[in-house]
This record gives C-alpha cells, structure tokens and sequence, in this order.
C-alpha cells in the first residue's frame, strides 16, 4: 500500500515509520513535513522525507506524482497553550492545512485518510471513562480545531466517499517525545530526571490522566488504515493513572526516590481523564497493550542516553 504520513518526521511519526519500515513488503511510505517541530533522523533509511508545508499550493505536485493509496495525517500545530495564544496560526495549520490534504486526496482519488484527533474535543467532561459518543465541549482552539477536523472528514466521507478514520489520542508519551506537545508531563519528566533534576507536581498529584505509549497508537494508525466508511475511535488505555502512580513508575525506572515538590493546582487543568476504548477493541482488533512502568522505563532509558551524548 502506498501511503503519504504528514508529520511523519516528527513524535508519534517516528513510531509509525518503525513500524512501516519494518513492514516494506506492505507498505511504501512517504513523509511530508516542514520539520518545524520534527526531525531528519527520526525518518528511517528507506523511507522518503519531502520537506514541505502542508499549507502549500506545491503539495498537488506530491500527490499527482505519487498516487497515494492513503494517507495517515499527523501534522499540526500541537500545542494547548499555543492555541490561546496563536489561534489564527493553528487554525491555519490545523484547519487550512489539513483541508489541502483533503482536496488533493478527493483529487487523486485518494481512498483512505487516517486522522490524528485528541481526547481535547471532549473539554471537561466528568462523565469518565468518556465514549465517543459524548458530547464535545473543548475548552481551547486547539480542541476546537480538531473537532472541526472531524466534522471535515465526517463531510468528505459523506460527499465523496472517502474511508475516514478519526483517532482520538489520550495523552500519548514515548521516545522522541518533545516538551511542548500534548501529552508532556512524561517527556518533561524525563528530561528533568535524566539531568538529576527535582520534578515539580501542581496540585497534590491525584490528577488523573490516560497514558497510552506511542507504539501502540502508531499500530492503531497503522490498522484504522483497512476500515471502511467513518469511524471515530478512542486510542487509550482505559486506565486511570494519577501522577502520583506516574511517579511510582518513574521512580522504578531511575532506580532510586525522586525528589518531588508541590505547587499549587493550575487554573483550568482537567482533574480525571480517561477515555473508554471498546469500539478500539471492536474496530480495530487491538487495544493499547503497554505496561505503563515498561513504557516509562523505555522512554526514561532513551532519554536518559540522549543526555549523557549532549542532545
Ligand atoms: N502527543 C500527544 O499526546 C497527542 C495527543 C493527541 C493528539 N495528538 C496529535 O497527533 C499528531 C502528532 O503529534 P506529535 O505528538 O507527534 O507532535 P509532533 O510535533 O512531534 O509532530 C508533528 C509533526 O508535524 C510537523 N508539522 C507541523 N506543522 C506542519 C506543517 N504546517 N506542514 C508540515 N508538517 C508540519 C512537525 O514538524 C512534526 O514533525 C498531531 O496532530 C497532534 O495534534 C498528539
């Protein structure tokens, strides 16, 4: 299968492209991606890294040239706090952009498009562990510019019958991760902890959140390709983790007691988190397997060899 991933060079890319090249045989994958926040290395050899703008008139060329078969659509602006304060900006890139995707896959008859969403649609919803049948609330542009996305696929499926598959994300962490995107706490951890930093928790550290490791999501990407007609489907682990329990994991990865302080609660933090994820199991035939504590390891392990090189 012929696939184009937008954003491929960049976190969750990264683990996708370890599984595409592992699978040459069935998949040929091209990356595009303007490597503002991703990067060349994270690109394996055999995989082709065109480096350009989502945004740009030129991505016709790409798509009359290659003949997508699908396309796995990663780019974006990323960031919660980015979005209140750039909301032009990601609605460009995030709105704008993925609708240049849209209209060259309608016309290169391009027949799948997987889309990467967030459990950010949802807002502040106490009606845990959220299906995705809940009503969507979010409470910042970042959230409202994907739920838009999905009222975008939903509308190309239903005029052009594309398949579309719209994954939301609970907070995904992994290698490669960078600080600035949505799922942080882990990768901010890390960094801090490979430099024998103390952590700093805000609030008392029984906030709740969903981690599901970026391995598994790049595998539910790779699987929501094969579905047929519209799908919305949460990518999650269905397990409540308070940061509290994340410490616990991440004290048996560095092997000793972290030092922790306590700040006050931010303003407009969601307490609990927790997507359900049977229509994952359904749909796609898997759910996150994961053992947080074997994920921490890993991630905390790679970050903590990136440091001791200088990256
Ligand atoms: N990481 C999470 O916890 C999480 C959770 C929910 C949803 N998501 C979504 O998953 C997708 C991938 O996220 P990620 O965590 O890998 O982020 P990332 O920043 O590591 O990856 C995004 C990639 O898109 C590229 N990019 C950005 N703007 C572009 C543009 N205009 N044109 C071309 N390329 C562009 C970047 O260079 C980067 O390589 C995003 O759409 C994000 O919103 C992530």
């Amino acid at each position: 299968m012929k696939l184009l991933i937008t954003g491929g060079a960049g976190f969750i890319g990264s683990h996708l492209l370890q599984l595409v090249a592992a699978q040459k045989n069935e998949y040929e994958a091209v990356v595009l991606d303007n490597l503002s926040s991703g990067c060349k290395e994270n690109v394996p050899e055999g995989i082709r890294l065109v480096q350009g703008d989502i945004r740009s008139p030129k991505l016709e060329q790409l798509f009359a040239a290659e003949r997508f078969e699908a396309v796995i659509h990663l780019a974006g602006q990323t960031m919660v706090p980015y979005s209140l304060e750039h909301p032009q900006e990601d609605c460009d890139v995030n709105l704008m952009g993925l609708l240049n995707v849209l209209e060259c896959c309608r016309k290169y008859g391009v027949q799948s498009i997987v889309f990467s969403s967030s459990a950010a649609v949802y807002g502040d919803n106490p009606h845990i562990p959220l299906k995705e049948t809940e009503q969507l609330q979010p409470t910042s542009f970042y959230g409202l510019t994907k739920m838009a996305s999905e009222h975008y696929l939903r509308i190309y499926h239903e005029l052009y019958h594309m398949h579309t598959a719209v994954l939301r994300f609970a907070n995904v962490y992994g290698e490669r991760q960078g600080a600035g995107g949505e799922g942080g706490v882990v990768s901010i951890f890390c960094k801090l902890l490979a430099q024998g930093k103390p952590v700093t928790v805000f609030g008392d550290g029984s906030q709740t959140r969903d981690f599901v490791y970026a391995g598994d999501v790049a595998m539910a990407l790779l699987a929501a390709v094969r579905l047929q007609g519209y799908n919305t489907i949460n990518i999650s682990t269905r397990q409540e983790t308070s940061l509290k329990q994340l410490l616990a994991a991440f004290e048996a990865a560095v092997g000793s007691s972290i030092n922790v302080s306590y700040a006050p609660a931010r303003e407009g933090d969601i307490y609990r988190s927790v997507l359900d994820n049977e229509a994952c199991g359904r749909l796609l035939r898997f759910v996150p397997q994961m053992p947080l504590t074997e994920g921490v390891r890993r991630t905390y392990h790679d970050y903590a060899q990136q440091y001791k090189r200088g990256i």
